[in-house]
């Protein structure tokens, strides 16, 4: 990147998915002959949020941290402020009026436009472009990795999600689904390689969905994409994120099992259950569909840790089913959980079909509930790798202490580990001496 004094500088705060992170790095890209990427919020000539829709909390979060840009922009002579990702789509233009410190809005596939937005805006007031496409993925760029530890990254696959689940409002934020050409992936994870990192995520909603055919390489399942990668380099570990439960084939399944460095971790939300929650929440399989992809998973590789997200109180949602959800929990087994409460979002089919009829206490509860099972089972199922050795990249210093470094397994549980003369990049074993919910520790 350059770095002349003269370059005006731009800062991004990134909130949401790991989709929206990867995002960002394409939107530095995109500016990177007008910005440099700062660090600090307050000698920015550019600030971008990145905004995620998929709570109402979530937004809110966003409308209190522009207040607080506001008072930032008066001090600041001359401070623009975007806001990009799922929340400019949602609400459109509507932003710019009851935002005010707003000069711009962009919705995530209107990022190439950022340029003429940002002079257009300091020339004639306030722009908006939330134009949806159905094929841009922004695959000729070449993301700028302005906040990465140099070891580990995300590459996006694919962009859009077509599976429309009842409380969800991604399809409406980000459009239809579509997939990048295996080529300009393959090119991005090379140069990757050239660049030192060890290890990369393939990213989209669904990433087993992804689909390509071209004459030259024929058809390209998601399989064949993850196979091609791990190709590259046995010293790559691959990762993906995030795998809906109906498109998770045995081919997939048995493709992470033969691959070494594809690691054995899968990320496969549940939602809930109960059938008749799952019905309304448009996800398409029955809770029996589901434990028979775990079965198969657990069949192929004893040691893949699984994790899910799980929503509590969904409309509808009895105490039976609840219950249901717990069931299935301790079934799995899961190695971690992200958990939330239902959140109804405008214009979804399930704000428009079904009342949010659990009241927000009986949310918690239930919310509360599950929290405290997963750190059970998360606890368990660290007990159970007490003695084991595992194989860690080194990603970084402990935030800790100074003597301890942390990095991953190939399950994806973090382990901290005496410094000794090891390098962040590295890959080395690691005996597990102790371990809470969350972390293990080893030597
Ligand atoms: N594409 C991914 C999920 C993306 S959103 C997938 O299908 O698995 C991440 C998670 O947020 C979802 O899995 C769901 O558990 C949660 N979520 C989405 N919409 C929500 C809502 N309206 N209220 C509460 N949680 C929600
Ligand atoms: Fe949302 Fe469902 Fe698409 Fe995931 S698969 S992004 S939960 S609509
Ligand atoms: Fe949020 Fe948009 Fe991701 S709604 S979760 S940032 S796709």
């Amino acid at each position: 990147m350059c770095t002349f004094a003269f370059m005006k500088k731009l800062y991004i705060e990134t909130y949401g998915c790991q989709m929206n992170f990867a995002d960002s790095e394409v939107v530095a890209a995109i500016l990177k002959d007008m910005f440099e990427v700062t660090k600090e919020v307050e000698e920015a000539d550019l600030v971008l949020i990145n905004t995620c829709s998929i709570r109402e909390k979530a937004e809110q979060r966003i409308h209190k941290r522009l207040q607080e840009l506001e008072s930032l922009k008066r001090r600041h002579h001359g401070m623009q402020v975007g806001l990009l990702g799922c929340m400019a789509e949602r609400m459109k233009e509507e932003l710019l009026q009851t935002e005010p410190v707003l000069d711009f809005i962009a919705g995530p596939d209107a990022y190439r436009s950022l340029p003429q937005l940002i002079a257009d805006s300091r020339n004639q007031g306030p722009r908006f472009n939330v134009m949806l496409s159905e094929e841009e993925t922004y695959e000729d760029i070449i993301p700028v990795r302005y906040d990465v530890n140099g070891v580990s990254a995300y590459v996006s696959i694919m962009r859009g999600c077509n599976n429309f689940c009842s409380y969800c409002v991604v399809p409406y934020t980000r459009g239809r689904e579509r997939s990048r050409s295996p080529k300009t992936i393959l090119g991005e994870v090379e140069q990757l390689l050239r660049d030192g990192f060890k290890e990369v995520t393939l990213l989209g909603q669904n990433v087993n969905s992804y689909h390509w055919e071209d004459d030259r390489v024929g058809e390209m399942t998601f399989a064949k994409l993850m196979a091609a990668v791990a190709d590259l380099s046995p010293d790559l570990r691959v990762r993906f994120a995030t795998s809906h439960p109906k498109d998770i084939s045995d081919e997939l399944i048995e493709t992470i099992a033969r691959y070494d460095n594809i690691c054995k971790y899968i990320h496969l939300p549940v939602q809930s259950g109960s059938d008749a929650v799952l019905k309304r929440m448009n996800r398409s399989y029955t809770r029996d569909y589901y434990m028979g992809r775990v079965r198969k998973i657990k069949e192929l590789m004893p040691d893949c840790a699984i994790s899910t997200d799980i929503i509590a109180g969904f409309c509808g949602e009895t105490l039976e089913d609840h219950q249901q959800t717990l069931e299935v929990m301790r079934e799995v087994g899961y190695e971690y959980a992200y958990m939330f409460k239902y959140s109804e979002r405008g214009g979804t089919l399930s704000a428009k079909r079904y009342a949010d009829d659990v009241p927000d206490e009986e949310k918690t509860r239930r919310l509360e509930e599950i929290i405290a099972l997963q750190g059970e089972l998360s606890l368990v199922s660290n007990q159970r790798d007490l003695g084991k050795t595992f194989r860690v990249l080194v990603e970084g210093a402990s935030k800790r202490s100074a003597d301890y470094l942390y990095g991953r397994n190939s399950q994806n549980k973090v382990i901290i580990f005496p410094k000794g003369n090891h390098q962040i990049g590295e890959y080395i074993d690691v005996a597990v001496k102790d371990c809470t919910a969350a972390t293990l520790f080893g030597d």
